[in-house]
């Protein structure tokens, strides 16, 4: 078993560079299967859910290269038109299969991706989705089967603004004959980005990053070669890093208009954080302050991936905290394991509050979701003596080699293989 083994008290200071968002780099890669012609996206980082999204092209039939961190994927010739559960079931994103092969191939099988650690996570408003456009949905032993040979533009209104919905549908929207309207759309940058790399491709997408967008069906897409936006949530986390062990850091590459709200809260805490373009500077104050509240908003409110580090932060803040997690119903996986890291935590089913201590302590721990994880580095960082951090697969899902990134930045940190 791989563990991160942790020795806390050092400052994180120097300078990173941001690379592409996995957030981004998933669907952008699905969408990859709606050209016959060959795509390669630059900048993507090596982690698990990218991985799994190769294995799962590979599986349908597309020839995927990687080269140091350009992708090249070629979705020539005919392509299964079903994602292998085995597969589906390491990576909910597979579900971003369903828009693009439906548009491709007119039908998509795919399992049930069940939900995760953070919530039951259906897939109700996705399936609305794709109905309206005219495609059936049958599930049978868990695996939906998706089929619409005459698809036809339509006017869809999400009663939730969901970020995978809203790919799904504006994916499949935009090979499908006609204009397609998706009102309550999802704001994410991703979506924008995702929109940006349909045009590149040849697709009629306006308005992403607005409650409505519109999609004007075209015949076929072709290739292209796309650097997706760097990754917000991983710039927030090495912040979160500098911050907490009262450092200096200097981040390049970084998505600084997309990351408002979280520069806010850690303005609030008393970071002093100058912006220029496409960089960060954050200067951590000896002690954090409480951000008062927090509450978890789709964009551009404050980005629920980002909650967990925050709640690392709050644990060793000066006041009370108050968080409130409005997107997921079980993303508190943290709070546990910083208790045992000696926080002062009081959960009440969305809701925690958060009374900073002095400093946390060394213990083990597991990392029970990708964020959750990230929190936990985030504590051990700052806490007094040892942690150690079980599961760390979770981290690899959305951090490439973080052992290595934050050593660079003065952390005292190692994978180890127990
Ligand atoms: C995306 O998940 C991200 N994942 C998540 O990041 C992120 O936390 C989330 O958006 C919110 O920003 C990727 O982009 C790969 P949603 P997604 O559909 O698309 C409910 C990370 O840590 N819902 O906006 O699944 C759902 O249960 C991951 O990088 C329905 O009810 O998020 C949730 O409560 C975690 N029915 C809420 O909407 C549906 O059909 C938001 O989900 C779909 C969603």
């Amino acid at each position: 078993m791989q563990i991160l083994r942790m020795d806390g008290g050092t400052r994180i200071q120097g300078e990173a560079r941001i690379e592409s968002a996995k957030n981004a780099a998933l669907p952008i890669l699905a969408a990859c299967v709606m050209t016959d012609e060959p795509v390669t996206l630059l900048g993507i980082p090596d982690i698990a859910d990218v991985e799994n999204m190769l294995a799962i092209l590979r599986s349908i039939g597309c020839d995927v290269e990687r080269d140091g961190s350009s992708i090249t994927v070629r979705a020539q010739g005919d392509l299964y038109d079903s994602v292998p559960p085995h597969l589906a079931e390491t990576l909910r994103s597979s579900l971003f299969l369903a828009g693009p092969l439906l548009a491709r191939t007119g039908s998509v099988a795919f399992g049930m991706p069940g939900g995760c650690e953070i919530g039951l996570r259906p897939i109700d408003l996705h399936e609305r989705g794709l109905r309206a456009l005219g495609a059936t949905l049958e599930e049978d032993d868990g695996i939906v089967r998706c089929t619409g040979k005459n698809l036809k533009g339509a006017d869809i209104h999400l009663d939730y603004p969901s970020v995978g919905a809203t790919e799904n549908i504006m994916m499949a929207a935009a090979l499908t004959p006609g204009k397609t309207v998706i009102h309550n759309a999802a704001r994410e940058p991703e979506i924008v980005d995702l929109a940006r790399f349909l045009n590149a491709c040849g697709a009629r997408v306006a308005g992403a990053g607005k409650q409505m967008i519109a999609i004007q069906g075209v015949k076929k897409l072709h290739g292209a070669t796309y650097r997706p936006i760097p990754d917000r949530i991983v710039a927030g986390t090495l912040l979160a890093a500098a911050a907490i062990t009262g450092g200096e850091l200097r981040l390049t590459n970084a998505p600084v208009g997309d990351m408002i709200a979280q520069i806010a809260k850690l303005r609030d805490m008393g970071c002093d954080i100058r912006d220029g373009v496409g960089t960060l500077t954050l200067r951590a104050p000896k002690r954090l302050r409480s951000f008062g509240q927090l509450q978890t908003l789709p964009h551009p409110g404050f980005p629920t991936d980002m909650q967990a580090p925050m709640f690392a932060l709050a644990s060793v803040a000066d006041g009370v905290s108050l968080v409130l997690e409005t997107i997921f119903e079980n993303r508190y996986a943290h709070a546990s394991d910083l208790v045992k890291m000696g926080a002062d935590v009081i959960l009440n089913d969305r809701m925690a509050v958060v009374r900073g201590v002095q400093r946390l302590h060394g213990a083990r721990v597991k990392a029970r979701d990708l964020r959750a994880g990230a929190a936990l580095v985030i504590a051990g960082l700052a806490a007094e003596g040892v942690t150690e951090i079980e599961q760390i697969g979770q981290i690899d899902r959305g951090y490439e080699k973080i052992e290595i990134m934050l050593s660079r930045l003065g952390a005292r940190i190692k994978r180890a293989d127990e």
